[in-house]
């Protein structure tokens, strides 16, 4: 899966550092070709020889050693990379990129990199839900760095919580997925080519008045990564979209539209003849039970807009399913399981992908989701952070078992 992949593992200091010692070697096994930087404080829990022996390359530690070639170490390391990888990567190092401190190898490298940058946080759970930390998360998140989310049990502390850095094999098989997308296009399945999908993205808008509209925070890219991964796997795709600021993907077939109202009337038209469907739309609930002629004049202290309850398309899709493969997708902030299977439910759906979008990198216009996919049989799979397109096709592959059921 990783042939030729040059890899670059950040290891810092924690007590999980002896992890990244099966990570090296599940990477090497793979084949990749791993060069390892270790903090200072990171040598006090595993050696550096253990990692040269292990990576079968010299082990980047101090900053100030004697010079055996004239690349300078964290320039060479950093061009070198295809990908970076810190596991474990303690609230320290995180704090350090998150603030643009570069006083050690491992900061000065990643700082200098172009290659994607992947952190696995461990630490104790108090550390890990500290909103320092968290904030630290979220900005890098937010400047497109990723994140694999610590697993849940006993830490080294005793203390029983969030903060375990997962299991090495979950986050080569992590490693693997981020460059799938990029290393098996030719090979990638034609396995949906007798299938019509039918798939929605983006956020309606509701109009106040000529100006003004009642919108969210979707960008479509989760919706046009479906798209993109159905007709890639030879599937025929009409894409309902609300306005984006996207480029329609390869081989499928857009219909633009702004309101629920549209959007329902399109996709009762192309229905009766989807095979599989897919709502990633993120639907307005309400609209202005009156839309104003005229721009509204700021005569007042206050307005009060009157809203009125939107049509349920998936509830409405639900009911009237023949033979339809249908998916939803639920943006939760709290609950997630319960309110995504009362979805699921409700509106009579095969499958839901739910979102949990407090997350940094899950949810609104993030390149990266992380999500839970629920079953109709009440199976549930959770998913470590991916790109939407990785997901996209993880989300086809899952269809794809169920439909072969
Ligand atoms: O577009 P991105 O920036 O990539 O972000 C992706 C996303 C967060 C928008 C996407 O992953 C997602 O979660 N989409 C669903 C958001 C949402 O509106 O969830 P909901 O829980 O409100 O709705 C549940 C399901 O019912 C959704 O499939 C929705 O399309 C559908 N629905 C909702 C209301 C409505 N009136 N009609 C509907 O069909």
């Amino acid at each position: 899966m990783l042939n030729g992949k040059k890899i670059v593992l950040g290891v810092s200091g924690g007590i999980a550092a002896y992890k990244a010692v099966e990570i090296v070697s599940r990477l090497k096994k793979a084949g990749a070709v791993v060069q390892v930087i270790m903090t200072e404080a990171a040598t006090q829990f595993v050696s550096a020889l253990t990692f040269r022996e292990m990576s079968g390359n010299p082990v980047a530690v101090a900053m100030w050693s004697e010079i055996k070639h004239w690349n300078v170490e964290h320039i060479a390391l950093a061009k070198w990379a295809d990908l970076f990888l810190i596991a474990p990567a303690t609230a320290n190092i995180i704090g350090k990129i998150a603030n643009g401190i570069a006083d050690d190898t491992l900061s000065t490298t990643v700082m200098a990199t172009k290659a994607p940058v992947i952190i696995a946080p461990a630490m104790n759970t108090e550390m890990y839900v500290n909103p320092i930390v968290q904030e630290n998360i979220s900005k890098l998140a937010g400047l497109g760095y990723r994140f694999i989310e610590p697993a849940s049990g006993m830490l080294a502390c005793g203390v029983e919580g969030q903060g375990r850095l997962p299991e090495p094999s979950a986050i080569v098989e992590y490693i693997c997925q981020t460059f799938a997308p990029f290393t098996i296009n030719a090979s990638i399945p034609c396995d949906f080519s007798d299938k019509k999908f039918l798939i929605t993205a983006g956020g309606t808008r509701e109009p106040i008045d000529p100006v003004r509209y009642i919108g969210n925070h979707s960008s479509g890219k989760m919706g046009y990564a479906l798209a993109a991964a159905a007709a890639a796997r030879g599937g025929r795709v009409t894409l309902i979209s609300a306005p984006t600021k996207l480029s329609v993907p390869e081989h499928v077939s857009v219909k633009y539209i702004e309101t629920a109202a549209e959007m329902r009337q399109a996709v009762l038209a192309e229905y009766p003849d989807a095979d599989i469907v897919i709502k990633a739309a993120a639907v307005a609930d309400y609209k202005p039970k009156t839309v104003q002629l005229q721009k509204i004049k700021k005569n007042d202290d206050t307005l009060t807009l009157v809203l009125e309850k939107n049509p349920d398309i998936l509830k409405e899709l639900g009911q009237l399913k023949q033979n339809q493969f249908l998916v939803g997708f639920a943006a939760e902030t709290e609950s997630l399981i319960q309110n995504a299977t009362d979805k699921l439910n409700k509106k009579n759906l095969d499958m839901i992908i739910a979102n949990d979008v407090t997350k940094p990198g899950a949810g609104f216009d993030y390149d990266t989701n992380t999500v839970k996919i629920l079953y109709r049989d009440g199976l549930k799979e959770e998913f470590l952070q991916m790109t939407k397109i990785q997901l996209a096709h993880v989300i086809l592959d899952k269809i794809r078992v169920k439909l072969k059921k």
